[in-house]
């Protein structure tokens, strides 16, 4: 089975389980896979809440929380009972911690960690011995361009991003003899909840003049990105295109080329002066 293709012997509907999945990037994936004919196990942490979910038996809404182990068992057993598989795992929940470092307390710290790197390994642990027992499998980890390359005001992010590059990297090595693909998914900028309602903004008016036009920088990146369908698209190539692949940049190919061919110290003089200019 080894270097086979992504979805040969699958049945005609794939299954996908999905990790926060109520807004962004991962509904937009939802509804994606659900229009190619998958079956979707959309999973959320309030799903009463869901108001856009279609109305077929090839959908499913899952209350999941990435940081509660037993909800995570609890919603994997919902998701096998009723389809007796998966396929390809999205592990898409997180969110930002957002500002000077120094301003964060370590219980923040911790939430985005639990979240972001600790919840994607616990639902990956979770999913594992099913994936094993088929011997075949995806994992489809959203990361971030924030993943490769760092700014301002993002230090906790982007650690826990780091953390699931290398986690996923290495993870493709231990899981290719059973025929189970790890993939990293590495969008830039994209318009989604992400740079509102998610953001765990810390302030810090010490760290003025630069904080305000930097944010804002930032901020705006995002509120002018393209949506979430970017990235969708993206999730549904490297879930079908039954290659070992490792990574899926998705409007990110620039910054992450000027960075491969920059040297390091330019390429960081830049982004500086970018983003902290007056
Ligand atoms: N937007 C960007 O520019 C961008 C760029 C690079 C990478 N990303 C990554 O893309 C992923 C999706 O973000 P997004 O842009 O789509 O933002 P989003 O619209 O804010 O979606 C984030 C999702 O994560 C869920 N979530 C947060 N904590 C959770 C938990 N403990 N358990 C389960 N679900 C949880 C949220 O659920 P609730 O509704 O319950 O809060 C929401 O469904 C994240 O991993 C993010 O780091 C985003």
């Amino acid at each position: 089975m080894e270097g086979g293709p992504c979805l040969r012997g699958f049945s005609v509907s794939e299954v996908v389980l999905i990790t926060g999945a109520s807004t962004g990037i991962g509904k937009a994936a939802a509804l994606h896979f659900h229009q190619r004919g998958w079956r979707v196990a959309a999973t959320m942490r309030s799903p009463e809440k869901c108001d856009w979910a279609p109305q077929d038996e090839r959908f499913l809404l899952v209350p999941l929380d990435v940081t509660d182990t037993d909800s995570i068992a609890a919603g994997l057993a919902q998701v096998l009972e009723r389809w007796a598989e998966v396929d390809v795992l999205i592990n898409n929940a997180g969110y930002g911690l957002v500002g000077p470092f120094e301003g964060t307390d370590p219980e923040q710290v911790r939430r985005q960690f639990e979240t972001n790197v600790f919840g994607l390994m616990n639902v990956t642990r979770a999913l594992l011995p099913h994936f094993r027992q088929k011997r075949r499998g995806a994992i489809l980890n959203v990361s971030s361009v924030g993943g490769r390359v760092t700014f301002p005001l993002y230090s906790c992010y982007h650690s826990t991003k780091w953390a699931v590059e290398g986690f996923s990297e290495s993870l493709q090595f231990e899981l290719k003899p059973f025929n189970i693909k790890v993939k990293l998914i590495e969008p830039g900028a994209i318009k989604t909840e992400f740079y509102d309602r998610s953001q765990d903004r810390v302030d810090a008016p010490d760290y003025q003049p630069f904080y305000d036009k930097t944010m804002d920088r930032l901020q705006k990146a995002g509120h002018n990105a393209p949506g979430p369908e970017l990235v969708a698209q993206t999730l549904w190539n490297a879930a079908t295109d039954n290659s070992w692949k490792l990574r899926y940049p998705v409007n990110s190919a620039d910054v992450l080329w000027f960075r491969k061919l920059a040297p390091e110290g330019f390429f960081r003089a830049f982004i500086g002066w970018y983003l902290m200019r007056k």
